[in-house]
């Protein structure tokens, strides 16, 4: 019989971190979520205990953390968008690591251990080979992926200097949503391909915008590794467990090792759904990489994580789902 623990999730109510709420719940632990609700939503809670609040003041850490005790921090909360970043690195470096140099903090001083961190594959920049696995040099290309690499290396050195230990899950495309299509991909811009895509199809859009189709792919457009989130989700558990084996501070890749271009994306919509997206074609995204595959071997062999929904139709047929009953 597993024990149940009690787990802090920061960051709950986003796209990721409620997925994961649901996968604590449904694995028997008790979930604390702390989010400020700058750009997660209340009713993406299926359950556990919210709490309203900034993970960087330290008040209300010291608050949380002296009330009761946790078996492990799962860290969601961050701003996401590359190009943003490169226009506002401030609010990047302030939010994704001066905040998150504070939760660790706070939590040695609590003797809170067993962080999970979510990391990016954009900590690569552009890369030398797919598929790209751990031992890929990290050249970030951007403030977005620079603010990811810091906290990895404070991560490294909190463990150390402290023995904070963590494990960094640098995901490659987050997508799909729950198959009960309970909760989903609520970004607010929404700047991710499928969703946009799907809003297209719906008419909740003019057009999808294709960035770049001259890019050195087979089709022209660019290829990217897309992942269930709830495939994340169970890499995440596993990779607690791993930390509450005693497992040592380590970052892994996660993806399906597959790379699919935008216009097999677009294919794959309109399988789904049975209608073309409407596009129209558009410039280069500034820092589009035009090939990024994960090389996830490490995370299977050491975590025993095995991606459920592998199939692209799958995790387009979720998301479908999802988009068609979303709260607007
Ligand atoms: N794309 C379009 N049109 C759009 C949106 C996206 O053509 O309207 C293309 C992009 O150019 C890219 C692909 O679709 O080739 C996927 O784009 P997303 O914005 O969905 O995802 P990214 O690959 O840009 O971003 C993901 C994560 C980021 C992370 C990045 C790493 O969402 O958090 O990978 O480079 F930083």
């Amino acid at each position: 019989m597993k024990i149940s623990k009690n787990i802090l999730v920061i960051g709950g109510c986003g796209y990721i971190g409620s997925h994961m709420v649901k996968c604590l719940l449904d694995a028997g632990h008790k979930v604390v979520v702390l989010d400020d609700l700058s750009t997660g939503f209340r009713d993406s809670l299926l359950g556990g205990e919210f709490i309203a609040g900034d993970f960087g003041n330290r008040a209300v850490l010291d608050d949380l953390f002296s009330r009761q005790p946790f078996d492990g921090v799962l860290h969601f909360a961050s701003l996401i968008q590359v190009g943003e970043s490169v226009i506002d690195p401030a609010r990047y470096y302030s939010c994704n690591v001066a905040k998150t140099l504070t939760l660790i903090d706070t939590m040695k001083q609590h003797g809170i251990g067993n962080l999970i961190f979510s990391s990016t594959a954009a900590v690569f920049g552009e890369p030398e080979q797919v598929p790209i696995d751990e031992k890929h040099p990290r050249l970030p290309i951007n403030p977005y992926g620079m603010t990811k690499h810091m906290v990895e290396i404070m991560l490294r050195d909190f463990d150390r200097a402290y023995g904070l230990r963590s494990v960094a899950l640098r995901y490659f495309n987050a997508a799909g949503a729950d198959p009960d299509a309970r909760i989903g991909e609520r970004h607010q811009p929404e700047t991710h391909l499928i969703p946009l895509a799907l809003q297209a199809v719906l008419g909740r859009r003019p057009a999808l915008s294709v960035f770049g189709r001259d890019y050195p792919t087979p089709d022209g457009t660019c290829i990217r590794d897309y992942i269930h989130v709830d495939d994340l989700c169970d890499a995440h558990l596993l990779a607690l467990e791993y930390l509450w084996n005693g497992g040592a501070t380590i970052a892994f890749n996660l993806g399906n090792g597959a790379g699919f271009s935008v216009q097999q994306v677009l294919d794959a919509v309109m399988d789904v759904t049975g209608a073309p997206v409407p596009v129209q074609n558009a410039p280069k995204r500034e820092g589009d990489p035009a090939r990024l595959v994960a090389d996830a071997a490490l995370a299977k062999a050491t975590l025993g994580w095995s991606p459920r929904y592998a199939d692209l139709k799958t995790i387009v047929r979720h998301a479908w789902q999802w988009e068609q009953r979303r709260p607007h």
